[in-house]
């Protein structure tokens, strides 16, 4: 399965729609471009002298958006970049600032569903992980080469589970008889550890929810990433403009909120969302994805 077919539903739309309100000659960064949810909603109140800029480092979810976005009256154009990289390609595009950035961190459904990405433990696929697949290290290499103490680290710093050392024991006991090279094989290994969801304890989430998430880190170095972008955004924005962003874990919540308290600190920002605004039960009914969204909204001094 490719992916292609599956629907992405953008979240917390809605809410991002009521608090920005953008010009109809806007020059919006989509730094996630995804599946071009997002962007199609601002685009509609984009006119023929308004832009996207969109970033993925999935070159699958280029094609996605660029089918999507094709009929908007709006310039689009997709850049097949790290949104680490942002001042740098959105300067190569002859743009000094702009008046909008929206950042939806974390996994569209299509990316989910696609077995070359190898992200889900839902479904068997090659361990991969990889968003870009010009990336040199896949998930499989992390869990097969990584000594014990060090997996057991990034399972820690990365998916926060406390069951990361029994995790590793898992592993390296397994792979010492056969290499790990599956979605499926690895989402056994730490049901193993862990105990199967459903049995014995009651789990909210699937047992290899977070180490999972720790190799998805780790594989696209996300956290380093993100900062790269924060401490690029102010310089990048215009007098007035936005940024946005959609975070679905704590490490990333963490990041943002630091980075736009800090600049609202220096006078840089003023935040829009005191608290960060989380979805309703209906949209969580409607989008089970979106339940642990938190979107946080700054404005450019
Ligand atoms: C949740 S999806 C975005 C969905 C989009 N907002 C929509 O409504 O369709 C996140 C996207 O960001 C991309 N991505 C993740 N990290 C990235 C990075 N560092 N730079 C650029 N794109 C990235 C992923 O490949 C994925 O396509």
């Amino acid at each position: 399965m490719n992916g292609s077919a599956v629907e992405h539903i953008p979240v917390l739309a809605e809410m991002l729609a009521e608090q920005i309100n953008l010009l109809p000659d806007a020059v919006m960064v989509d730094a996630t471009i995804g599946q071009g949810g997002h962007s199609l909603l601002f685009g509609k109140t984009l006119g023929p002298e308004g832009m996207i800029l969109g970033f993925d480092v999935d070159k699958k979810s280029i094609r996605r958006a660029q089918s999507r976005l094709k009929g908007l009256a709006c310039k689009v154009i997709l850049i097949h970049s790290n949104f680490s990289q942002i001042s740098e390609q959105v300067h190569k595009q002859g743009i000094e600032r702009v008046d909008f950035i929206l950042v939806d961190l974390g996994v569209c459904s299509a990316q989910l569903a696609d077995a070359e990405m190898g992200l889900s433990f839902l479904a068997d696929m090659p361990l991969d992980m990889r968003f870009d697949k010009r990336l040199k290290t896949t998930a499989a290499d992390i869990v097969n080469k990584t000594d014990e103490k060090s997996l057991a680290d990034l399972i820690y710093k990365f998916g926060q589970d406390r069951a990361s050392r029994r995790i590793a024991r898992f592993i390296v006991e397994y792979r010492q008889r056969r290499t790990v090279t599956t979605t499926g094989q690895l989402a056994m290994i730490v049901c193993k550890a862990l105990g199967q969801p459903g049995r014995k304890r009651k789990m909210r989430i699937h047992p290899a929810t977070r180490t999972f998430q720790a190799l998805r880190i780790a594989v696209n170095n996300e956290l380093e990433n993100l900062e790269k972008l924060l401490a690029s955004a102010p310089k990048l924005l215009d007098k007035n403009g936005h940024i946005a962003v959609i975070s679905f874990h704590s490490l990333e919540d963490r990041l943002v909120k630091g980075n736009f308290k800090q600049n609202e600190k220096e006078d840089v920002y003023r935040i829009i969302t005191k608290k960060p605004i989380v979805p309703s039960r209906a949209e969580i009914a409607r989008n089970r994805r979106a339940r642990s969204a938190k979107l946080r909204t700054a404005q450019k001094q």
